[in-house]
C-alpha cells in the first residue's frame, strides 16, 4: 500500500504568471473543473490582492468547483490575507497560502531585513491567517537557496504557529536533485514537531530539474507537490504534473502514489495548451506529440512484436490511443471522427463533413496531419461545436472595388437571425454586422492571421483578442478560406464573453 502524495496544482497561479498565457474567468473556471476531474487535490486559483480579475477568478473558481481545496497566495501581509479570505469565502474547502522570502538574497537585498524579523513576520502572517482558515500553507520563499539550519528554525515555528503544510520553494530553480532531497531530509530530522505538518515541494525548472528535484523531496519525506499542467510556468516553468504522476506510477518501489485519474492527463495537456496559447514541446515527456511516436524501423519491429519492448508507459494509461493511425488525405471520416473524438470532440455529421472537407485540403499538401494541426482545423470554434450558444450558420461576402459587404447567419442557440453589413473589408463588414446583433460593446483588440505552410491554397489560422469593458477573450479558428476563420474566430470569442443577443 503506497503513501498518498497530495497534488497542489498551481496552473492557475504560477503558471498563468507568463506572459501571453492570461485566461480570462470563464476559461479558467474551464481549467479549474477539468483539474478537479483529474483528481489535483488543491487548486492554487490565484493571488487575489494582485489584480480585480485574480480576485473574482479565485471567487469563481470556489463556486464552480467542490471536490479540491482551493487555495489562495498572499505574501506575509495583512491586506493581502484580507482579501485573500474574502475572495476564497465561497470555497467549500479553503487554503490560504502565505510566506516570505528566507535566502540571504530575500531577507538582506529584496526585503532589507533580518535573519529574526523575518521569522517575526513570517509566524504573524501564519498567525493571521489562522483566524480566517484552518487549513494555512507557509512558502519559504527562495528555500533552495536557504541555509538549512536558518530554514528549519522557519518551518519549526511556523508549525508552531499553526500553518498545517510547508512549501519548500526552489524559486530560481537553483538545486542540484541530492540537494533538494538532502534540504527535506534535513528538515524531516531537525525540525520539531515536523510530523505535525506536510511538506511540500515547489521546483521549478531553470537547470531542467524541476521533476528529478520535485522527486528526491517525495524520496525523503516531502508529501505535496506543486506542479502545473505541461510544466507551464515563468522563465522555463515548474514541475510538470504529468511527469511526477506517471513517475511515481512507473517507480512503485517509491512507494508513493496521487490520486490523479492518469487516463485524462492527455487531454487536460491539450486544452491548458489550446486556451493557454503554450505549444508543447514534440518531445515533451508523457504529453509531447512524440511521447508514443515510434518512427525508426528497428523500434516500431520491437514494439509492434511487444509494446514494451521501447515502451515504459502504455500510451492508453494517459488516455493516447495506442494505435497511432497517421491521418493522410487517403483517410476516411471514420479515421478522423476517431482522432477528433479521442481529442475531445464529438462532432455531428454535418459538423464532421466540414471538417472533413478542411482536413483533406491540408491532407493534399502536408504529409502529416497532426493533432495541433486537428485542433486549428476544429478550431475549438463557437462555429463548429455544438454545444456553442452562438454559431455561424451561414457567411456571404462581397468584396473587391466594391463597397464590401456582408451578409450572415448567426444562431443563437435554435434561433436563426441575419444581418447584412457593410466594412472597410469582408471581414470588417461582417463583424459589425454580428455586433449589430449583440447588446455588449465589444472590440477586438489583437487579430492575427497565421497560414499553416505556405502557399495561397494554405490553411489560415485565425487568433483574436476581444474585449468587453475590463473582460478578455481568446477566439480561434482556422479555415483555408481567412474571411470565414476570422468570423468564427470572432464568434468563439464572443461565446466566452457570454454575450446577449439583442431583442
Ligand atoms: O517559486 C516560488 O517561490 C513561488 C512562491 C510564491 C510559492 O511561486
Ligand atoms: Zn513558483
Amino acid at each position: 500500500m503506497s503513501e498518498k502524495l497530495f497534488v497542489f496544482d498551481t496552473t492557475l497561479r504560477d503558471g498563468e504568471q507568463v506572459p501571453g498565457c492570461q485566461l480570462n474567468t470563464v476559461e479558467k473556471i474551464e481549467v479549474a473543473r477539468t483539474l478537479e476531474a483529474l483528481g489535483v487535490d488543491i487548486i492554487e486559483a490565484g493571488f487575489p490582492i494582485s489584480s480585480p480579475g485574480d480576485f473574482n477568478s479565485v471567487r469563481e473558481i470556489s463556486k464552480a468547483v467542490s471536490l479540491p481545496t482551493i487555495c489562495a497566495l498572499t505574501r506575509a501581509v495583512k491586506k493581502d490575507i484580507d482579501v485573500a479570505a474574502d475572495a476564497l469565502a465561497l470555497a467549500k474547502h479553503k487554503r490560504i497560502h502565505t510566506g516570505i522570502g528566507v535566502s540571504p538574497y530575500h531577507i538582506y537585498d529584496k526585503l532589507k531585513s533580518t535573519p529574526e524579523e523575518i521569522i517575526r513576520r513570517a509566524v504573524e502572517a501564519v498567525r493571521y491567517a489562522k483566524k480566517y482558515v484552518e487549513d494555512v500553507e507557509f512558502y519559504a520563499e527562495d528555500a533552495g537557496r536557504a541555509d538549512n539550519e536558518y530554514l528549519a528554525r522557519v518551518v519549526e515555528a511556523v508549525i508552531k504557529a499553526g500553518a498545517t503544510v510547508v512549501n519548500i520553494p526552489d524559486t530560481t530553480g537553483y538545486c542540484l536533485p541530492h540537494e533538494y532531497g538532502a534540504k527535506i531530509k534535513y528538515l524531516v530530522e531537525h525540525v520539531d514537531g515536523v510530523h505535525r505538518a506536510i511538506l511540500s515541494t515547489h521546483c521549478h525548472n531553470d537547470l531542467g530539474m524541476a521533476t528529478a528535484n520535485t522527486l528526491a523531496g517525495i524520496m525523503n519525506g516531502a508529501r505535496q507537490a506543486e506542479v502545473t499542467i505541461n510544466g507551464i510556468g515563468e522563465r522555463a516553468g515548474n514541475t510538470s504534473l504529468e511527469e511526477v504522476v506517471m513517475t511515481l506510477r512507473c517507480h512503485k518501489d517509491i512507494g508513493v502514489d496521487t490520486s490523479i485519474d492518469a487516463k485524462l492527463i492527455t487531454k487536460a495537456s491539450r486544452m491548458v495548451s489550446n486556451l493557454m496559447n503554450m505549444p508543447v514541446q514534440a518531445n515533451k515527456a508523457i504529453v509531447g506529440r512524440n511521447a508514443f511516436a515510434h518512427s525508426s524501423g528497428i523500434h516500431q519491429d520491437g514494439v509492434l512484436k511487444s509494446r514494451e519492448t521501447y515502451e515504459i508507459i502504455d500510451p492508453k494509461d494517459v488516455g493516447v490511443d495506442e494505435s497511432v493511425i497517421a491521418l493522410t488525405a487517403r483517410s476516411g471520416r471514420a479515421a478522423l471522427n476517431h482522432r477528433l473524438e479521442l481529442l475531445g470532440y464529438k462532432l455531428e455529421q454535418e459538423e464532421l463533413d466540414i471538417v472533413y472537407e478542411k482536413f483533406l485540403k491540408l491532407a493534399d499538401s502536408k504529409k502529416d496531419v497532426r493533432d495541433d494541426d486537428l485542433l486549428y482545423l476544429v478550431g475549438d470554434t463557437a462555429a463548429i461545436r455544438h454545444d456553442a450558444r452562438i454559431r455561424l450558420k451561414y457567411l456571404q461576402v462581397v468584396t473587391g472595388t466594391l463597397v464590401p459587404t456582408a451578409t450572415i447567419i448567426v444562431k443563437f442557440g435554435e434561433r436563426e437571425v441575419m444581418a447584412t453589413s457593410t466594412g472597410n473589408g469582408p471581414i470588417d463588414a461582417a463583424v459589425t454586422a454580428i455586433k449589430g446583433l449583440i447588446n455588449e460593446e465589444v472590440v477586438i483588440s489583437e487579430f492575427l492571421i497565421q497560414a499553416i505552410n505556405k502557399g495561397c491554397n494554405d490553411v489560415g489560422r485565425v487568433h483574436m483578442q476581444v474585449l468587453n469593458g475590463e473582460r478578455t477573450a481568446h477566439g480561434f479558428s482556422a479555415n483555408t478560406d481567412v474571411v470565414r476563420a476570422s468570423v468564427e474566430a470572432f464568434i468563439d470569442a464572443i461565446n466566452k464573453l457570454n454575450v446577449t443577443e439583442k431583442e
